[in-house]
């Protein structure tokens, strides 16, 4: 069973464990996104829920990381500390997999910052005690997520038509197997 850090930082960022004290910024970063969010993302269309129950959600996210069944973090701005998004590794059917998501407040967008929080988080998967492969999927119309997979040097794998739950839904498969050191978003091939 994979056991993950609870913080990891990148050139420009820090990936922590969600802390409850979290949902007022997490709160912002949503509201301030929140219609983009809804394009691709089921939970955002539950959205806006108060700061109380956010707070639970990411107590809940804790408890789930530290029992060592889904790694959730929050996208923080290594230099100020501010919430700019989450990504998180999460276990779907496939037992040799784990599948990464991601998501960035507007601010945040059209620096590369995803493609470092997925990069980051496919190394740290891919890692001593990780897993074989790890997987993106996303809508074929979410083209700036087919992006971020391409830059982080996934290969398409599949076209799946049902959600985790089974319900029907058009879903592309990338999956990346290897983490070569050193590298760089720039080599990523698609
Ligand atoms: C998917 C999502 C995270 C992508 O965000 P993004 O900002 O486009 O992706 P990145 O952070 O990797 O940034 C890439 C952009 O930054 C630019 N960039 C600037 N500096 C860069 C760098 N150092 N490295 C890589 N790209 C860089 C790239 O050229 C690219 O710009 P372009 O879109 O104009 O071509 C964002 O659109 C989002 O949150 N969408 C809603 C949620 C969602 O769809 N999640 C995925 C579900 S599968």
């Amino acid at each position: 069973m994979p056991r993950f850090p609870e913080r990891l930082a990148t050139d420009r960022l820090q990936l922590r464990c969600w802390e409850p004290e979290d949902a007022p910024a997490l709160r912002a970063a949503i509201d301030a996104s929140l219609v983009r969010l809804r394009e691709w993302l089921p939970w955002a269309m539950t959205e806006p829920s108060p700061v109380e129950e956010l707070a639970a959600r990411l107590r809940d996210f804790r408890e789930r990381f530290r029992a060592d069944e889904e790694w959730t973090f929050a996208v923080l701005d290594l230099r100020t500390g501010a919430v700019l998004g989450g990504a998180g590794l999460h276990r779907r059917a496939a037992t040799d997999a784990l599948e990464i998501g991601y998501w960035l407040g507007v601010e945040a967008t059209g620096r590369g910052l995803a493609t470092e929080a997925v990069l980051a988080l496919a190394r740290l998967a891919l890692g001593p005690g990780g897993v074989a492969r790890v997987e993106i999927r996303c809508d074929p119309r979410n083209v700036r997520s087919i992006a971020v997979a391409r830059r982080a040097g996934f290969r398409y794998l599949s076209r799946d038509t049902t959600t985790p739950s089974g319900a029907p839904r058009d879903t592309m498969v990338w999956e990346r197997r290897y983490f070569a050191e050193p590298d760089s978003p720039a080599t990523g091939g698609g």
